[in-house]
């Protein structure tokens, strides 16, 4: 029972640092990180302007980087590519010497002990932006995509990938990278599926860095509306049940409420995803001085994890590793 004041005062387990570190109910640990990393087929490292700090990186720099994540303590990399060529059906997404699976495999020779988890959509592949097939009429055609999404997954896990992350938002696509993904010898690896990502405008930037933005109209029709909080615990309980072993909410701090629900309803691992436009809004208020980037970078990873995710997907993963390890 809680007891009143005068018999509990507070402020008696703040007066040190000390005292206040032996009741912190919550911590961020480098290992809970994980790194998005952009790899192009070019040669080289080219900044993303729209993300100061961000840059995209050739097969090489990327397996360097990822060398340098894995001292920092950081626990995985999540890959995204960009193909030199793009088409209709996004094929540089399943290719055997895709972009992607290239990386895996100069990464894994670099970087033994990272967990390295490959972003599984065609949206980097097609020539017109969306994460799918499209009809005709230009829908995005579900059942057709979840095989190229299968596809895409077992290539990637065929090139040494530890997990794969379905980012794409068709339906049923969990069962069946599960289903591929077990008929091919790959039971062991684990699916972190993006189960509640909003149709939201924070991921502005990322379209920039990815070279990934659709061409015509939007993602409305596949991603969430913002509005909905019991759709994204519909979603988190289809994908647990089609076979995903991590739970992704995505953005993460417009959606703490979507994270402390799915983590309290489902008890499963779940992962948040700081995405590219709150990365951005961050720096940029810091690089004006209005902000004390160090402090709103470690505070806002801190309120990630206290609303219950138990891994944060984010480009400050370095730098939050660093102040950390520091
Ligand atoms: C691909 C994908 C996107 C992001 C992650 N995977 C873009 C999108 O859905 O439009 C966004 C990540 C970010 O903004 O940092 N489907």
């Amino acid at each position: 029972m809680m007891t009143g004041f005068p018999a509990y005062r507070p402020r008696r387990l703040r007066r040190t640092e000390r005292l206040r570190a032996m009741v912190r109910e919550t911590s961020v640990e480098p290992g809970d990180l994980i790194a998005p990393l952009f790899v192009t087929y070019r040669t080289g490292r080219y900044p993303v302007e729209a993300m100061p700090g961000v840059e995209q990186l050739s097969v090489q720099a990327a397996a360097e980087e990822a060398a340098r994540l894995e001292s920092l303590g950081v626990g995985a990399v999540l890959l995204f590519g960009i193909p030199e060529s793009k088409d209709a059906r996004g094929s540089g997404a399943y290719a055997t010497d895709g972009i992607v699976q290239q990386a895996v495999r100069a990464i894994k020779e670099q970087a033994e002990q990272l967990v390295v988890i490959t972003d599984v959509c065609l949206c980097e592949y097609t020539d017109h932006g969306h994460c799918g097939l499209l009809t005709p009429e230009g829908e995005v055609d579900n059942d057709p995509t979840v095989e190229l999404l299968s596809r895409s997954a077992m290539s990637h896990a065929e090139a040494g990938a530890d997990m794969v992350a379905p980012s794409d938002m068709m339906d049923g696509r969990v069962a069946a990278i599960r289903q591929a993904l077990d008929d091919t010898g790959f039971s062991n690896i684990p699916i972190m599926s993006y189960a509640a990502k909003y149709a939201s405008a924070f991921y502005g930037p990322f379209r920039e860095a990815a070279g990934s933005a659709p061409q015509f109209g939007d993602r409305k029709a596949y991603q969430m509306d913002p509005a909905n909080a019991e759709e994204g615990l519909r979603e988190a309980w289809m994908d647990i049940e089609e076979g995903a072993d991590i739970i992704m909410v995505k953005p993460a701090v417009p959606c703490l409420d979507v994270i402390s629900r799915v983590k309290r309803d489902t008890g499963y691992p779940v992962a948040a995803y700081h995405v590219s436009g709150e990365y951005s809004m961050l720096k940029a208020a810091a690089e004006r001085g209005w902000i004390d980037e160090e402090r709103v970078l470690l505070e806002t990873m801190l309120a990630i994890r206290r609303a219950g995710a138990d891994l944060i997907i984010t480009y400050s993963a370095a730098q939050v590793a660093a102040i950390l390890g520091g």
